[in-house]
């Protein structure tokens, strides 16, 4: 029988954890995401957007695995696990992978929707650079944040880092941008892993 992900990962060590997760991402992410790059593209660029500002690993690491939820949501082998079905992509992730990373690469994860919807409330030319389909789920997502939404977002303290990402994860959709594969984050993903 083959095995989800989440039981190869409780069944590693930090070295196959790592592994599993790179190949993961490698096999499971043609599809395409928005309108011109891959699942695959998309989140090896938004890491290395990471890497080119010196950013912490546990932040680069978050940058690649942010939108693994979507990967994972479509995953047959995941039709029966009731976290995979029953949650937004952003939550999910955060949700299937607390057990292997600390809150430092979780928590971006899990608050870079709502840090698109920050964004926009606090910079009102945020917008106009979001591509269409990510302004379409802008609204989707529940648009600009009331005042205690907002103060209760900035009371997290990963925030910060999670608005970082968001903006990595907004410029990483371009079609003509080469940047290393993603066994160039295989040392990074090991280190971090708990
Ligand atoms: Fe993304």
């Amino acid at each position: 029988m083959i095995e989800t992900l989440q039981t190869q990962l409780k069944s590693a060590s930090k070295s196959e954890r790592a592994s599993l997760l790179v190949d993961y991402l490698k096999a499971h992410g043609n599809e395409h995401y928005e309108e011109d790059v891959t699942q695959y593209q998309h989140a090896v660029q938004a890491a290395y957007l990471g890497v080119e500002a010196d950013a912490g690993d546990e932040l680069i690491v978050a940058a690649l695995l942010h939108d693994i939820g979507h990967i994972l949501a479509d995953d047959p082998l995941e039709a029966n696990n009731p976290t995979v079905k029953n949650d937004f992509h952003e939550v999910l992730a955060a949700n299937y992978l607390k057990d292997f990373f600390p809150a430092a690469v979780l928590e971006p994860i899990r608050l870079h929707v709502p840090a698109k919807r920050y964004i926009c409330t606090v910079d009102s030319l945020y917008y106009d650079k979001l591509s269409l389909a990510s302004q379409k789920s802008f609204h989707l997502q529940g648009g600009k944040m009331e005042s205690t939404e907002q103060a209760d977002f900035e009371s997290n303290p990963h925030y910060t880092n999670a608005v970082q990402l968001r903006k990595w994860d907004d410029l990483a959709k371009d079609v003509t941008k080469e940047v290393p594969d993603i066994a160039y984050y295989q040392a990074r993903i090991e280190k971090v892993l708990l």
